[in-house]
């Protein structure tokens, strides 16, 4: 039987010099197409209040609906190392609700990690040391667009870069499998994952991280709202849907289907 991936096995992709694939996924059957696939990482990342909600930022997102979808995609994935984000002000009360939190995110849904956002040492700390594996998330944090505004790339400023650059080594310090690096110049993409232990899983970060991580909805062509620069169409799966669809309108309304092939015997 197939057996997922461990904190053990993706920082060791690094190790041995295998760049490391990721998507998210948000539901039970793209999970199974997914991990299928032989992508090594899934991420039920909160993005999903978007992709799926259609809401315009993540703020909105809860813990139930990061449990409900973390759970379907853990159905769902087999091999993949299954990562849940930690959603909008789920740890930025205490230690205690951060705990807590990332404690029923994990026993909810059976995650492999749960990812932060930001630069939360402590809290990484207190969460290794409970055996709950942590992905960082630096550079851009979607999670304070109402902070910092739509101006994503991070790290231009040479006290900005050092901060990302510091940030990344403490959360390798705290016990951190992995982080999760957007939206950084090139240079500074190469430079993290040139100088920490652990895997560097690069969004908008240039060509020379230890990974990739995508939404999985820009990759298929499925989120109608906007294509980020950082993203490559690799199948326009939103026209393909309406085309389809079509089809099956026009038979409903032609009297083409249900055909013979599909009445229920007695
Ligand atoms: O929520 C998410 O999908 C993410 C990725 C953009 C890395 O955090």
């Amino acid at each position: 039987m197939e057996r997922r991936l461990t904190s053990k096995d993706i920082m060791k992709m690094k190790s041995g010099g295998e760049r490391i694939s990721a998507l998210t996924a948000y539901d039970y059957s793209m999970a199974h197409a997914v991990d299928r696939a032989g992508v090594d990482m899934i991420l039920v990342g909160d993005s999903l209040g978007m992709v799926v909600y259609g809401e315009a930022n993540t703020l909105r997102v809860t813990m139930d609906q990061m449990i409900s979808h973390g759970r379907a995609v853990c159905r769902g994935a087999k091999r993949a190392y299954v990562v849940v984000d930690m959603p909008f002000m789920s740890f930025q009360v205490s230690m205690e609700e951060g705990i807590r939190n990332a404690g029923r995110l994990m026993s909810a849904t059976g995650a492999s990690a749960v990812k932060i956002e930001g630069s939360h040492i402590e809290l990484t700390k207190r969460l290794s040391q409970c055996g709950i594996p942590v992905v960082g998330h630096l550079g851009y944090t979607p999670q304070s667009v109402m902070a910092f505004g739509r101006e994503i790339v991070r790290g231009r400023a040479l006290d900005e870069r050092e901060r990302i650059m510091e940030s990344a080594f403490q959360l390798e310090e705290a016990g951190a499998v992995a982080v999760v690096l957007e939206s950084v110049p090139e240079s500074l993409g190469k430079q993290i994952s040139n100088e920490t232990r652990i895997p560097v899983i690069g969004i908008g970060s240039g060509r020379f991280c230890d990974g990739e991580i995508q939404v999985l909805y820009d990759v298929l062509g499925l989120y109608p709202d906007f294509v980020p620069k950082h993203t490559r169409i690799f199948s326009h799966l939103g026209t393909s849907v309406s085309r389809t669809v079509k089809k099956y309108v026009r038979a409903v309304k032609d009297k083409t289907f249900p055909g013979e092939e599909n009445v229920l015997r007695p």
